[in-house]
């Protein structure tokens, strides 16, 4: 049987960095179920499909066939037999997420795919609805926050640093907007798994996270 732990937690929380960390330390693999919903998003973006358009999400769902592999240890996303990895972290094709990951046709799909994957080989795997939905029995189930002003900030550094010119209150109100529709959605909403543990980043390095992880997966 495999090892899995799952990391859930709202956008910004750190969750990717913190979750690509512990598996590197455990020689796990990493599974970034985020970027599968952004490629879904990109082919719908792509596609000229209205979010809001549950039939039309449903119908393209069956055209994109999402698949993942690894370069180097690095997670890669194809969209119909292309890497589009690096068309992924914009906010514009994390906000169609958003919006598009409320349909159940999108979730059936991935969360299939996600399933399979964590049956095959000890993974650490992040997302809104791991430790819920997709692996309700894995072993270590985390639940990653932090305060929306100290995940604004986290994102704002890192569209800086990549050159980016942005505003900090203009993600803030984005991850806000993003926190309620995952949070409110009909399917598979975010929330803390009842055997989760809750752990609250706001006033943590990055190290701590990962070291308070560790000590988790040790018990
Ligand atoms: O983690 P992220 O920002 O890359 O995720 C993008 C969007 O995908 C997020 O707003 C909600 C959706 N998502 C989801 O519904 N379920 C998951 N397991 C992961 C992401």
């Amino acid at each position: 049987m495999s090892y899995n732990i799952a990391i859930d937690g709202p956008a910004g929380a750190g969750k990717s960095t913190i979750a690509k960390a512990v598996a590197k330390k455990l020689s796990f693999v990493y599974v970034d179920t985020g970027a599968m919903y952004r490629a879904m998003a990109l082919y719908m973006i792509r596609e000229g499909v209205d979010p809001a358009d549950a039939e039309a999400i449903s119908k393209k769902c069956q055209t994109a066939e999402i698949t993942i592999g690894y370069v180097n240890g690095e997670q890669q996303v194809y969209l119909n037999g292309e890497n589009v990895t690096a068309f992924l972290r914009t906010e514009e094709v994390g906000n169609m997420a958003s919006a598009t990951s409320v349909q159940p046709a999108v979730r059936t799909k991935l969360v299939e795919l996600q399933k399979a994957l964590a049956a095959k080989v000890d993974c650490v795997m992040d997302g809104r609805d791991i430790g819920t939905c997709v692996l309700p029995d894995a072993q270590v189930k985390i639940y990653l926050t932090a305060s929306s002003q100290v995940r604004a900030k986290r994102r704002y550094d890192e569209l800086t640093a990549k050159g980016q010119t942005c505003d900090l209150e203009q993600i803030k109100a984005d991850i806000e907007d993003r926190d309620y529709r995952d949070m409110h959605r009909e399917h598979s909403p975010l929330r803390q798994a009842e055997d989760a543990v809750l752990v609250d980043s706001s006033d943590m390095t990055i190290q701590e996270v990962i070291d308070c992880i560790l000590k988790l997966c040790a018990k």
